[in-house]
């Protein structure tokens, strides 16, 4: 039986949004033991929610450095071994960066930085120390997802031809009309979210969706940005123009003032023989469409599904997985990664995909405030 792979958690404490899901992800596979963590930035705070779910303190640090420098000091076979990076955007570059040149494996919330250039220096931070990378784009841990990206690497559409990805949210609209509660979220301040809020909060989810669904690479962008406001420097809403090639192009729409929308990611990607349809709030239905065969629904677990899917799923069809499974799904991956064993490489978005994703999210900024001009990716 292999051993628990040992995790530090960095952000992600009870007053957070996204600790819950890595903490319940982790253990969903049985592979990993939270071992360490600074869960916030006050001591106190940390080690009170360290008891209330029941997680031993004598390795709840009170801060980022001396979490690194205590555990350098344990022997190898009891250090941790991996930290997820679960804090605002601006803590991820300097805490990846120790964590890489240190020798850790890191699992990091997306946007990976809050610049291009500190995602290339990441990159080679990583590379130098051969350490293990995820960049957590959830949504790519869905069975249905992973289906639509085997069956268009096995042909089943044909040739792309044409991208369609939509995420929109509405919750900032109850924030963004009143300046006093604006300058209360971390998402809208620069400082701390980098320089866009849409885009790097939920556009780079579905310009990774783009990538790892079709296989492609998105060579060049145009984006055009609402801000609402004059004095508001950050992004709430944006439609950006994608093309893969000449003939192959798409758009990716990103708000987060589309009111009364929920977490309403949805892709569509049309080939010259069919086309594929999925959106997140309804994860478990992927629509097969053709122009010539009866509209087609795939769901997961049965036989039929790609094997990259069907590794995806738990229990026999009909048992509804969700957000928790998939985010699981990530952590799987990055175990079988860990421990050196084979995986396929849709199981976790890598390094690559993080500095991509920064690629884009500058080139967006910059695309919209040279008065939307087309804008080449690297
Ligand atoms: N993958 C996804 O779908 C997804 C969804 C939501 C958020 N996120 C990302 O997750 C990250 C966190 O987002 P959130 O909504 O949970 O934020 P949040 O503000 O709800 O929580 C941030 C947590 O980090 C802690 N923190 C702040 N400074 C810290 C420090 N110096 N040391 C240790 N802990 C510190 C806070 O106390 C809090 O517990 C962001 O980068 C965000 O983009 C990703």
């Amino acid at each position: 039986m292999a051993k628990k792979i040992r995790l530090g958690i960095l952000g992600g404490g009870g007053d957070s949004l996204i600790g819950i899901l890595h903490r319940v992800a982790s253990q969903i596979n049985d592979n990993y033991e939270i071992v360490g963590a600074v869960f916030n930035p006050n001591y106190e705070e940390s080690i009170a929610f360290a008891k209330e779910i029941d997680i031993p303190t004598n390795r709840i640090y009170k801060d980022f450095d001396t979490l690194v420098e205590e555990e350098l000091k344990l022997p190898k076979e009891e250090r941790i071994q991996v930290c997820s990076i679960l804090t605002p955007n601006f803590l991820h570059f300097p805490m990846a960066k120790k964590l890489l040149d240190n020798g850790f494996h890191v699992i990091c919330e997306k946007p990976m930085t809050t610049t291009y250039e500190e995602a290339k220096i990441l990159q080679a931070a990583q590379e130098k120390t051969n350490t293990i990378f995820a960049i957590t784009h959830t949504y790519t841990g869905y069975p249905m997802v992973r289906q639509m990206r085997e069956m268009i690497k096995a042909g089943a559409i044909g040739k792309v031809h044409k991208v369609d990805v939509r995420y929109y949210q509405g919750w900032i609209n109850s924030i963004i009309h009143d300046k006093e509660k604006r300058s209360t979220v971390w998402r809208l301040d620069p400082k701390k979210a980098g320089i866009s809020s849409c885009m790097a909060d939920i556009g780079v989810h579905a310009f990774n969706m783009v990538e790892f669904t079709t296989g492609l690479r998105i060579k060049s962008i145009l984006a055009d940005f609402n801000y609402l406001y004059d004095d508001n420097q950050m992004d709430v809403d944006g439609t950006v123009l994608i093309r893969m090639d000449s003939h192959v192009k798409g758009v990716v729409r990103a708000s987060q003032v589309a009111t009364g929308e929920e977490n309403g990611l949805a892709i569509a990607i049309y080939g010259d023989k069919g086309g594929l349809r999925w959106e997140q709030e309804n994860p478990n239905y992927l629509q097969v469409q053709s122009d010539t065969e009866p509209l087609q629904i795939f769901k997961p677990g049965h036989a039929y599904n790609s094997e990259l899917s069907l590794d995806g799923t738990k229990l026999p069809p009909g048992h509804p997985e969700g957000i928790f499974d998939a985010m699981a799904n990530i952590y799987k991956g990055v175990a079988r990664a860990i421990r050196g064993q084979e995986y396929n490489d849709g199981e976790f978005p890598t390094m690559l995909d993080a500095v991509r994703g920064m690629d884009f999210i500058e080139s967006t900024v910059e695309s919209n405030k040279k008065g939307n001009v087309w804008v080449e990716l690297d």
